[in-house]
Order: C-alpha cells, then structure tokens, then sequence
C-alpha cells in the first residue's frame, strides 16, 4: 500500500548506501534536516535487532528462524519511544529503553552486520522500511536502499572511501571520546564486516546500478556534503 503511495512520488527519495565509515549517517541526516524530510537510518534497525537476539541468547549461526520471529516483532522507536513521548533528535528506542550508545559499541556493529546476512530476517524488515516513506520527502541510509527497499528513488548516491581512511576516522572519533582504541584492530574490524555485508547473498552492499558513486577518501565531510547538494539540486530542481 506505502510502496504504491512511494511509486507515484518517486522524485522523494533520496538513497545514501555504502559501507561503514564512509560519513553516510552523517550526510543522509544533514541532508534531511536541510530538505525537511524524513530520516530512514537503517542501520538502527540492524542494530537493535542485534542487540534483542544477544539479549536473547541467540546466535546469527544457530537461531536464524528465531532471530527473523525477533525481527518481526521488534519494538523499535525513533526519536521516542513512543508517540506521546517527548522527541529526543536522535534516539533509537528499543521498547521502553534508550539504546542510543548501547547500539553503536564495536560489539553491536559486529552483530548488526550478522543478523544482517540472514535473509529472513531481511525480508521481514523490508515492509518496516518502506513504511517510513512520508508526503515530505525520505532520505534513507543503509546498504540495500538504492538496490532492494527503494529502487524508484529519484536519487541513488553511493558513498565509499578507502577501508583505511574509514578505520582512521573511527580511530580518531574514539581517540576523541576518550576512548582508548588501536588502529591496525579497527582496520582488521572494519574488512570484516565489510566482507561479510558485500558476500552476503541477501542483499549485499553494492552500488544500484543507477546510483552516483562518491569516493570521500580524501574529502571532509563539507565537501562531501557539497557535492550531494548538487546532485540533488540537479535532479530534483
Ligand atoms: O549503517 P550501520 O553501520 O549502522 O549498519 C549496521 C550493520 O547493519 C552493518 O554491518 C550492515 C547492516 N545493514 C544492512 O545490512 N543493511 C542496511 N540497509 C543497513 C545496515
């Protein structure tokens, strides 16, 4: 029913895929902000979902089928954790409780990306996605939004830089918090994860075959930022 509604306004979706690191969560919700559109950081979802089967005891080899039931009934709430809640810009909320921090440990990356690779549990987020499409607009962030969830979006940007420029700057945004961290562990970190979201067979990470790639290796934030602004001025007017 959303995706018909989707269908006929396409010129509303803008989709930011690419892998770990590469500043997407970062534009897609600067770029939201600045066009007034709805944010899909897909990622969150992953990530929440990781920390439910933890929770549970469950394990991305062994539990599949139970992990996908997890999937289908996941309380997940962005910004609140519920409707009359008060907003909180940013937060993921799984039930009742703030995961916010709890979802981005190196732990909760590297079960986000198993759950991830399970393809029933990637059939039951789809809809979930989808359902986030709104009359002002969607910018969604993730690895499979320009190839599977929305592959009418007006604009597909594809944002990658080196594995060792994406290491470096997690280093230094952890060095940064005060938190001790060791480069050559977060670089061997990194191409794990990015092996096992490209080697998947359900939707693995990879550019639409429309989408505008972005290699931001040895680019700021700024002027990453730039170049998607054109972009968007170009095709949407
Ligand atoms: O974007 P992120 O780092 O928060 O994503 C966490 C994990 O979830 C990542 O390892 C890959 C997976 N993911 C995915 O498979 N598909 C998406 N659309 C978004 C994230």
């Amino acid at each position: 029913m959303v995706w018909k509604f989707a269908s006929s306004m396409p010129n509303h979706v803008i989709t930011i895929d690419g892998p770990s690191g590469s500043g997407k969560g970062t534009i897609a919700s600067r770029l939201a902000k600045r066009l007034g559109f709805t944010l899909l950081d897909s990622g969150a979802l992953y990530r929440v979902l990781g920390l439910a089967a933890q929770r549970a005891n469950l394990s991305p080899d062994a539990d599949s089928d139970a992990i996908a039931e997890l999937a289908n009934n996941l309380d997940i709430g962005f910004g609140r954790p519920s409707i009359d809640s008060p907003w909180i810009e940013g937060s993921v909320w799984f039930g009742i409780e703030d995961v916010s921090l709890a979802i981005r440990t190196d732990e909760a990356s590297a079960m986000a990306s198993q759950v991830a690779a399970i393809s029933a549990v990637r059939t039951a987020l789809l809809q979930r996605q989808r359902d986030f499409l709104s009359a002002n607009g969607l910018v969604a962030d993730g690895r499979d939004m320009g190839t599977t969830v929305f592959p009418n979006a007006a604009v597909k940007i594809f944002l990658t830089a080196s594995v060792e420029a994406r290491a470096e700057r997690r280093y230094k945004q952890l060095i940064g918090k005060g938190i001790d961290a060791i480069l050559p562990a977060l670089l061997s970190e990194l191409q794990a994860r990015d092996a096992r979201d490209t080697q998947r067979s359900a939707s693995p990470l990879k550019p639409a075959n429309d989408a505008i790639t972005i290699d931001s290796t040895a680019m700021s934030i700024e002027q990453v930022m730039f170049q998607v602004i054109d972009l968007v001025n170009k095709k949407l007017g």
